[in-house]
């Protein structure tokens, strides 16, 4: 068997979408209730869904052989797995963004709110701003509109949030899709079954750059 951890929600659903054209699964979950996981006998598959930013521990630490997480979560946790495939789906940017009348001060510290607070210190000191980073775990478009913060560190995908609360983005930071990750010990025991695996999603990815990376 290999245990997959998808990210619940709709990307989760489109990554389970992905490996049934795959031939790992059939694509009828039917109903499966507040269960949070399912085998695919079939395919030797089992699926377990998790919260979106836990995907890359269960893959890190092997209780899942392998996952799909998102890179925004990847790089913020730096997650210990291998990156096989970008699987062309949940594509968004990481965006700075702030009010559209914001003025930026460099002589003093930027206050940035972020759920991606290393990605965020990371970024800025890449550019060398020096940087107050303010932690949320979500509706982070608030914080400049209530004056927390300057500007957001944020993904943005089709950017009606954004609009929806007066804000516009200053910067694209990165691109940003979901990733086929796996264990780095299952890579090795389970090879002949990953490295399958991974082919046929390679196979079935529809962006123009399905590929590994
Ligand atoms: C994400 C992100 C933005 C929004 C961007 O939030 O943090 O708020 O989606 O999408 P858009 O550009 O299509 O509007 P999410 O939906 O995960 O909710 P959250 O506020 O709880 O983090």
């Amino acid at each position: 068997m290999i245990n997959v951890a998808l990210p619940k929600g709709r990307l989760g659903e489109k990554a389970y979408s992905l490996f049934c054209a795959a031939g790992y699964g059939s694509s009828e979950l039917g109903d499966i209730g507040r269960r949070l996981s399912f085998c695919d006998e079939k395919s030797g598959v089992n699926y377990f869904w998790v919260k979106p930013s836990d995907v890359a521990v269960y893959v890190e630490r092997g209780a899942a052989d392998a996952g799909v997480a998102g890179k925004d979560v990847l790089d913020e946790d730096r997650a210990d797995v291998y990156e096989l495939i970008d699987l062309g789906i949940g594509k968004c940017k990481m965006c700075v963004a702030a009010r559209k009348d914001f003025c930026d001060e460099p002589s003093r510290p930027l206050k940035v709110a972020s759920k991606f607070v290393h990605s965020a210190e990371r970024y800025y000191a890449s550019i060398g701003r020096r940087i107050t980073v303010i932690k949320l775990n979500g509706s982070v478009e608030l914080a400049p509109v209530l004056g927390l913060s300057d500007v957001i560190f944020d993904i943005v995908e089709t950017g009606g949030t954004l609009k929806a609360n007066g804000l516009r983005v200053m910067t694209e930071v990165s691109e940003i899709s979901a990733r086929f990750v796996v264990n780095k010990a299952a890579y090795k025991f389970k090879n002949a079954e990953i490295t399958r695996m991974a082919e046929k999603l390679n196979g079935v990815c529809t962006h123009d750059k399905a590929c590994r990376v």
